[in-house]
């Protein structure tokens, strides 16, 4: 009997949901790999919107909750304008009853044997409900930070701060002094509603779930963890589970994404000198206006640096690339001091020795691959958890320089050249490099985020 128990335990079948987002769709599926190497069988659950190509990962099973394309393409986040909250509102409305669906026919018929946990993004929060109603245990993953977890979760309501010019305050917040009113995060949506509801239900998932995984580490926000963890009462596990990977493997695990990584760059900085190159990138969501956007190359153009610059298809009008907004010139100023690129392999970039600083929108993945590399940053915070994360690497970790949202391209000129020729740069990146330190020690054997992923194996053992 024991024997046999021990042969069941040995099988543990766990249901991955990730959110159909790049900065989500990438700590999910590097956490994947990651269980999967601990002897756990994986089924992940996908929309088919931006499905991760199950050819790279030939050890997992994929399923995708929709065959129809015509409902992919209504899901498809171009088409809601950069409203977050209610692209996640549709989606987890019309994820439900597929995933209900999906689920059972899993119970059933899987050749992994019955489901024995189900590991979602925070923000598929209908797995959750669908969890909670067939009770099978469920996990969450935040691939957020802790400290916007804790933003979030001040009831602003009761305080009578919810109120549209506390996004403008320099006053620190009574209840959560780290954090000034325009630190707060920011979700502008059409809908009020609908943010109301999938704010509301993606933190009761995270209140309610048997465990939490966090993609961060302790080295990190250690302080605010231990905060987290007195709120959420269930254990939490910051392993930062792309870190952890990449840590390990190199950046091995490709990750699909709706653009086209452009390898030409990383022969491109290794023609740069060491230190030289300022990074750009505002990630997978954010839109700038016309405007921002030449704001920004001139900024570039002006500070006189080498430069790499990710303009993403759709980044400034949707149908666009961006370069033929540029003004007459810069074609040849590119072509003298820098790079543009569609897509960059980001991680690789970061590592590479003539990068020198990251102009950044602070979404938490750039974030955290940033202090993985020892790159210090100018923040340029958008939306959601963004303004957080500056805050933490401006006022925490001292790694980075604020550019206000207004943006001029003197400004930028004047942010480049602190950080990459100025001496208050040059601290920026010894803290960087020390910052760095701890993370690479976090990440290795014996170190924080390994002893949390065992502490969570054993966990999902005996659930
Ligand atoms: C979104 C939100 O904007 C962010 O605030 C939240 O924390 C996560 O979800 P996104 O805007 O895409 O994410 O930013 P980010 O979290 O930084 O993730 C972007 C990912 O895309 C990173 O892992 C980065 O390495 C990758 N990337 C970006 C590339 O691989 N190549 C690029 O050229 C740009």
């Amino acid at each position: 009997m024991d024997n046999q128990k021990e042969r069941i335990k040995k099988f543990v079948h766990l249901v991955l949901v990730p959110c159909p987002l790049q900065g989500h769709m990438s700590p999910m599926l590097h956490l994947a790999k990651l269980l999967h190497s601990k002897g756990f069988l994986i089924t992940i659950i996908c929309t088919q919107l931006d499905p991760a190509s199950p050819s790279c990962y030939p050890n997992l099973s994929f399923k995708t909750l929709f065959d129809i394309d015509a409902i992919a393409s209504e899901l498809s986040y171009n088409s809601f304008d950069g409203d977050v909250v209610l692209y996640l509102c549709v989606l987890n409305n019309k994820c439900t009853t597929p995933f209900r669906d999906c689920l059972s026919k899993l119970q059933q018929n899987s050749s992994y044997g019955p489901v024995s946990c189900i590991v979602y993004d925070a923000v598929m929060y209908f797995a959750a409900a669908i969890a909670d109603e067939v009770d099978i245990p469920r996990i969450v993953l935040r691939t957020s930070s802790a400290t916007t977890f804790l933003a979030l979760s001040l009831d602003l309501k009761q305080t009578d701060l919810i109120t549209k010019e506390i996004h403008f305050s320099e006053q620190p917040i009574s209840e959560f002094p780290l954090l000034r009113g325009k630190d707060l995060p920011i979700f502008n949506s059409s809908d009020d509603e609908a943010k109301e509801e999938v704010l509301l239900k993606i933190h009761h998932g995270t209140e309610t779930a048997s465990a939490v995984i966090w993609n961060s580490l302790q080295c990190l926000e250690q302080a605010i963890l231990k905060k987290a963890q007195d709120k959420i009462l269930s254990p939490i596990y910051p392993i930062c589970p792309t870190l952890h990977y990449n840590n390990q493997n190199g950046f091995s695990l490709i990750i699909k994404s709706s653009y086209t990584e452009d390898e030409s760059c990383i022969s491109w900085l290794d023609t740069q000198t060491p230190n030289s190159v300022i990074y750009v990138s505002i990630g997978s969501i954010v839109k700038i206006t016309q405007s921002e956007f030449l704001e920004m190359a001139w900024g570039l153009a002006n500070s006189d640096q080498p430069f790499l610059w990710v303009v993403r298809p759709g980044l400034v009008i949707s149908g666009s690339n961006g370069l033929e907004l540029l003004p007459n010139g810069f074609t040849e100023i590119i072509r003298k001091k820098g790079k543009v690129v569609e897509w960059a392999p980001q991680q690789r970039v970061l590592a590479h020795r003539s990068v020198g600083g990251f102009w950044t929108h602070n979404g938490w993945n750039s974030t955290i691959e940033s202090v993985h590399a020892g790159v210090p940053m100018i923040c340029w915070p958008r939306i959601g958890d963004q303004r957080v994360n500056a805050r933490i690497v401006n006022h925490v970790w001292k790694v980075g320089i604020q550019l206000e949202e207004n943006l001029e391209r003197w400004k930028v000129e004047s942010a480049i050249r602190r950080l990459m020729v100025r001496k208050e740069g040059g601290e920026m990146r010894k803290r960087a490099v020390e910052l760095k330190e701890k993370v690479t020690v976090s990440l290795g054997q014996g170190g924080s985020s390994c002893e949390f992923l065992g502490k969570l194996v054993d966990f999902i053992r005996l659930l």
